[in-house]
């Protein structure tokens, strides 16, 4: 009611959903709607309040950019926990401008050789559980496609691989905005070896990639295997890398490839917003440099719609799309692909040098399951059951960590990037947590730099009473760290 007088009163309709938004900001401020509580639904407040639908979507959408509220699909509008959020790098800075020799770290590879050690909480692990992914459902499908499909399952799918599963893959990559036919898809044993095969095209050693900073370090080390020099460009949780930074380390020297992570990147969680990966591609096709993007995480949006790949700027077969199930479906099933424009011809002869084809009966089941409709079906059930395990943990961080800590705020993925209080050894926290049978990921691992000495990356792709209790444990060696 009270709103439909302030209508009447108001001079404009466009002030409107301000007011919309202004009442349900009051409600939160006030407490009757707290962090993670759902809001009334557009309907619902456009009902009782009298006032448009559209209004209401206006005052939702205003809502979201104040970052009071956020939508998870199929479920509604809620309220955002107030974590403090990361602070953005300062990017008038030039420093990042050196590229820098990778060398390979023990300390890498036995953080990753302790993401599968069952005997430790996996606190850190960018792997989905087990329980979110839909195992039943893919031993049937295997059984009966290795049955049916008879001698397609033992003798090699050759490059560019399965072509029943090539054909899914193009139908769902309409979906990241991507037009592509089953020949432009080469199959390969996940989105390591896509990202690999791409470095291996475009680069050759002494050359220099740019990176966002922070960045995947599983990358890293593959960026070290192949001889080459990482140069670290600043990104923000909000836009990912920073284009004006890149634009300014292309005009500074040679650059062969670009290799970036373009949706709930690893570990900021950034979600690169349409125009800034517009301008990406543009940027650097003017350049004439690939763009490797990385997709791994698109599929998994809290929100309503997939976010598009960078690839479907692409204009001049420059970017080389790459991607996989293994954080949606079955990441030991090996099963991933490039779209790979300009580079394609290439890839393929070199994955079949490298190792002839991917597994077989893995793309005969994976084509199956996208065929019959039960990916998208998964994919609804996953979001939201991470968006749920996402604003737990962070809840969580907020309870036991540090006064001071401060962490992204992802639309999507499983990943927590968390900052403590400056001089909170991370590397230390690390070893502690070992100890206290906890992995994490240490944040020194994503850059060549010292920038990320007090930062974590968590995972939220699993939320139950153990993980609570180990995020206590953690916060609890946390507070112990923090410099007096
Ligand atoms: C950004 C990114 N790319 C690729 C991978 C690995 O992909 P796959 O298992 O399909 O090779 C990961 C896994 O953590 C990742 O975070």
């Amino acid at each position: 009611m009270a709103m439909k007088n302030r209508e009447k009163n108001s001079a404009g309709t466009s002030l409107l959903y301000e007011q919309a938004a202004k009442e349900i900001a009051g409600l939160i401020d006030q407490g009757t709607f707290r962090a993670g509580d759902r809001v009334p639904s557009i309907r619902q407040f456009s009902k009782r309040f009298n006032v448009s639908i559209n209004t209401v979507m206006q005052a939702y959408t205003l809502l979201e950019d104040q970052r009071l509220i956020e939508a998870r699909p199929q479920s509604g509008y809620y309220v955002r926990s107030r974590v403090p959020e990361i602070r953005e790098p300062d990017l008038q800075t030039r420093s990042f401008i050196a590229p820098t020799t990778v060398t390979i770290s023990n300390l890498c590879h036995r953080v990753m050789h302790n993401m599968m050690n069952r005997e430790l909480l996996p606190l850190g692990s960018a792997i989905p559980s087990a329980q979110n992914l839909p195992i039943d459902k893919l031993n049937r499908i295997m059984a009966s496609e290795l049955r049916r499909r008879g001698e397609q399952g033992v003798l090699y799918q050759m490059p560019p691989g399965y072509e029943r599963l090539r054909v899914q893959i193009a139908r769902r990559a309409l979906v990241a905005g991507i037009s592509s036919g089953p020949d432009d898809i080469l199959v390969t044993s996940g989105c390591v070896e896509a990202v690999l095969l791409a470095l291996r095209v475009t680069c050759r050693a002494g050359d220099t990639i740019a990176v966002e900073s922070p960045f995947y370090f599983n990358f890293m080390q593959m960026i070290a295997e192949l001889g080459l020099k990482a140069l670290e460009i600043p990104a923000t949780p909000r836009e990912g890398i920073s284009i004006e930074a890149l634009r300014y380390a292309i005009e500074q020297g040679k650059i062969s490839a670009c290799l970036v992570i373009t949706n709930f990147s690893n570990p900021l969680g950034s979600l690169m917003p349409e125009e800034r990966k517009r301008e990406l591609v543009e940027l650097l096709a003017r350049h004439e440099i690939p763009l490797i993007e990385d997709d791994i995480y698109g599929d998994l949006t809290f929100g309503n719609e997939r976010p598009t790949a960078a690839k479907s700027f692409d204009r001049s077969g420059l970017v080389i799309y790459c991607s996989s199930f293994s954080k949606t479906i079955a990441p030991g099933y090996r099963v991933g692909w490039a779209i790979a424009g300009r580079f394609q011809a290439e890839m393929e002869r070199l994955k079949m040098i490298m190792n002839i084809a991917p597994a077989s009966p893995t793309q005969l089941a994976i084509a199956e399951f996208l065929a019959t409709g039960g990916y998208e079906h998964h994919l609804r059930s996953i979001r939201r059951i991470h968006a749920r395990n996402m604003s737990q943990l962070a809840d969580a961080v907020v309870r036991y960590f540090p006064a001071g800590t401060r962490m992204t705020h992802p639309a999507g993925g499983f990943i927590l990037w968390v900052e403590m209080p400056e001089g909170t050894d991370a590397i230390l926290l690390y070893h502690r947590a070992l100890e206290q049978k906890i992995s994490i990921i240490p944040g020194p691992l994503f850059s060549l730099s010292n920038k990320y000495d007090h930062h974590i990356r968590l995972s939220g792709a699993q939320w139950d009473e153990k993980i609570e209790q180990g995020i206590k444990v953690l916060g609890a060696l946390a507070h112990e760290l923090v410099p007096k």
